[in-house]
Parts: structure tokens; C-alpha cells; sequence
């Protein structure tokens, strides 16, 4: 069993080769860039060279505590004079659109903050950008890269659950929206910028799906005004089901973060760890049954990175190997325009209260 989960081990690696590290700059110097991108990146030995924020005294602030060298006023200056050759974007969803474009005119190449727009007529013109800089992009849907959720994807290509059958993801969760007041009046707010990290692994593992129903509501007493609870149920070819339930107003005082993937040979179960106690967290946890292996019952395979930071190591890092040439990007501008798709779908859905086909 050790032997077999070597296979997994290797696939969700975290660590960047010194080979493909590359000098960073980063937008934005907020929360996440705080609390997950630079301490990820620390652990990583990346050297993070600059940082802008329209306010100057948080870039100011996070730059002193993060030993990071150059302070710019603004974002031409520091396209202007940075030696970067990557740009880390962190800002709120509605920012991002310009200065992704503005990025990707100066030839840098781009790790984007999810959402990656906030419709899809942006994205393909950010993707364009992209295009006609000749860089390389990516969105931080780094979920993809979180050690449970990539080992789950590693076992079930591996086929040790057989064919995928379903794909579910619930949470149930008193989120602090106060801590990003710029979601405060966003009228899409749940599945844009919490579920649409669930939506794209769903997309992940089981491609496109043919259509998908969404349901979504919000709870008396909420802090933001957009929907804060959402049930989303999806089908694929073959029969292939897949439910994302999401609850943010959880008053019963009992977090938990759930998935689950059944096969016609097996299941894999996990919990995220990171949303039992957000932004600090507690270990994941993840199982699996085969009748493949076969294990005889459920044998757990131990999670020893979390979410937050260590999953960005991973979107980084896939990103310096894609420009080294030493990989496949796992998160694209390109690709992530699937997830945009299905995001907008799904409030079709919502607004519709209709199946919508994809
Ligand atoms: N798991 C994740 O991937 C994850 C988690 C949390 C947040 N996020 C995303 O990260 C982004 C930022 O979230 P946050 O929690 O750090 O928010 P935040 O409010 O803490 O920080 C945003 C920062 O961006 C700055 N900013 C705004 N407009 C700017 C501009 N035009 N130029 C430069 N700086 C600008 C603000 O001054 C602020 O310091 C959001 O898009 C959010 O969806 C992702």
C-alpha cells in the first residue's frame, strides 16, 4: 500500500526546482496576498522583488513585513522599472480586468486571482491580451493543486475507484464576508468567488458537463447582499452526476467541508481542512475504498500540506514550470474559460430557475 501511495505522493509535490524560479512582483496587498501568497512563496524560496496597492501604506506595511524590496506608487511604474518576469495579480475581481491587459501589454507573465473575470466577453478579452503579448497566464485556481483534492484526482485517474459515477462537494460554513468588504454589494457573490473553485475541480476531474440546474438564496440577517447559499447539481455524458452545496450563513455553529467521488469500483472521501476554522484551518483528511487496490474497507492517506498557503505553491509553481517549458499549465487563462462558462451558466440557471445546457 506504502508503494502505491508513492504515486500520489509524487503527483501533489508542492516544491518549485531552482531551475525554473524566476523573479516575482505582485499587485495588490491584501489579505490573500498576506496571509497565503507570500508565505507560500517564502516556503518555496521564491524571491519576490516589488509590490504595488492603490493604498500605498498596506503595500507599504505587507512589504515590510514580508522583506520585499521596492515599494511602487502605482502599476506603470512598477511595469516601468521592476526586473519581474512574472506578475502576481490580487486585487478585487472587478480590478483585475485592466490591469491584467496593462500586464500583459508589457510582456510579463501572469498568475491571475480567480475569478479571472467577472463575465465571459472579459475573459476572452483577457485571454486576447494574452495572446497578443505573447505571454503565459494563469489563473490561481489553486484548489487544484490542494494536497487532498489532488490526490483524490491522482487515485481516481489511476482507476482506483473504476469509472467516476458521481462528485459531490458540501460545505457548510459562517463565512467572515466582512473580512472582504469589497463583496459586500457584489449581486453574484457565492459561486463567484467561493464555489467557483469547487465548480472548476468538478470541471477537473469530470470535463464539461452537458447541463446543470442551480438553486441559490440568501439568509435574513446576511452581511453581504448576494446570494449565500447555493445548490448546484450537474450531468454529464453517461450518466455521471455531480452537486456542489454550498451554505455560508451557518448558524449552528458546526463548520464542515466535505467531498466525495464514487466510482463503480470504489470511493475517495475528504474534508478541507481550511473551512473549519477559516483563514487558520486544521489538516485534511482523505480516504478511500477500492475494490481495485483492492484496501478491503476505507484506509486513510495522510495529508500533510493545507490549502492555505501551501496550494499556492502549486499555481505558482506549475506557472514557472509552464514558461521553463517544463510543463503543462494545470490552470490556464485558456482553460480557465471552461469555468467561466459554467459559472455563468449557473446563474443563468438561478435567474431562469431553468436547466441550462452547456
Ligand atoms: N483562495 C483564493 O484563491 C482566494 C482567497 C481569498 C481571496 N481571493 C481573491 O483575491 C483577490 C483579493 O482578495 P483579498 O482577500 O486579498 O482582498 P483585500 O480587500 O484584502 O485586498 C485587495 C487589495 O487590492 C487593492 N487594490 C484594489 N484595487 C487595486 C488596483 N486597481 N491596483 C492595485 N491594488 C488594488 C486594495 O487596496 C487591497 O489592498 C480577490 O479577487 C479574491 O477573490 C482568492
Amino acid at each position: 500500500m506504502i508503494n502505491q501511495f508513492q504515486d500520489i505522493s509524487n503527483f501533489v509535490k508542492l516544491e518549485i526546482p531552482d531551475s525554473n524560479k524566476l523573479p516575482i512582483a505582485i499587485i495588490g496587498a491584501g489579505g490573500i496576498v498576506d496571509g497565503a501568497h507570500l508565505p507560500a512563496y517564502k516556503k518555496a524560496g521564491l524571491e519576490i522583488v516589488g509590490i504595488t496597492d492603490v493604498d500605498q501604506a498596506r503595500a507599504n506595511d505587507v512589504a515590510s513585513r514580508h522583506g520585499i524590496p521596492m515599494v511602487y506608487p502605482d502599476l506603470s511604474t512598477l511595469l516601468r522599472e521592476t526586473t519581474a518576469q512574472v506578475i502576481d495579480i490580487a486585487v478585487p475581481p472587478a480590478a483585475q480586468r485592466d490591469i491584467f491587459i496593462e500586464v500583459a501589454k508589457s510582456g510579463r507573465h501572469i498568475l491571475a486571482q480567480k475569478p479571472f473575470a467577472t463575465n465571459i466577453s472579459d475573459g476572452e478579452k483577457m485571454i486576447k491580451a494574452a495572446t497578443d503579448g505573447g505571454i503565459i497566464a494563469a489563473v490561481n485556481q489553486q484548489l487544484r493543486f490542494e494536497e487532498g483534492i489532488a490526490a483524490a484526482y491522482k487515485m481516481v485517474e489511476l482507476g482506483w475507484i473504476g469509472q467516476v459515477t458521481s462528485m459531490s462537494i458540501t460545505v457548510n460554513l459562517a463565512t467572515p464576508w466582512e473580512m472582504f468588504p469589497w463583496a459586500q454589494n457584489m449581486e453574484k457573490l457565492e459561486i463567484m468567488v467561493h464555489s467557483i473553485h469547487y465548480h472548476d475541480v468538478i470541471r477537473w476531474f469530470l470535463g464539461e458537463p452537458i447541463s446543470v440546474y442551480c438553486v441559490a438564496g440568501r439568509t435574513k440577517g446576511q452581511f453581504p447582499v448576494g446570494e449565500t447559499r447555493t445548490v448546484s447539481t450537474y450531468k454529464f455524458p453517461e450518466e455521471v452526476t455531480a452537486i456542489v452545496h454550498a451554505n455560508h450563513v451557518n448558524r449552528g455553529e458546526d463548520n464542515y467541508a466535505e467531498f466525495r467521488i464514487d466510482g463503480d469500483s470504489g470511493a475517495i472521501r475528504g474534508t478541507l481542512g481550511l473551512l473549519y476554522d477559516y483563514p487558520t484551518g486544521r489538516l485534511d483528511t482523505l480516504e478511500v475504498n477500492s475494490g481495485i487496490l483492492p484496501t478491503n474497507g476505507w484506509i486513510p492517506y495522510e495529508v500533510t500540506t493545507r490549502w492555505f498557503p501551501d496550494a499556492f505553491i502549486g499555481t505558482m509553481g506549475s506557472l514557472l514550470g509552464a514558461i521553463a517549458g517544463n510543463n503543462q499549465l494545470r490552470s490556464s487563462v485558456q482553460e480557465n474559460l471552461g469555468t467561466l462558462k459554467l459559472i455563468s451558466a449557473l446563474y443563468e440557471s438561478i435567474e431562469t430557475n431553468q436547466v441550462v445546457k452547456l
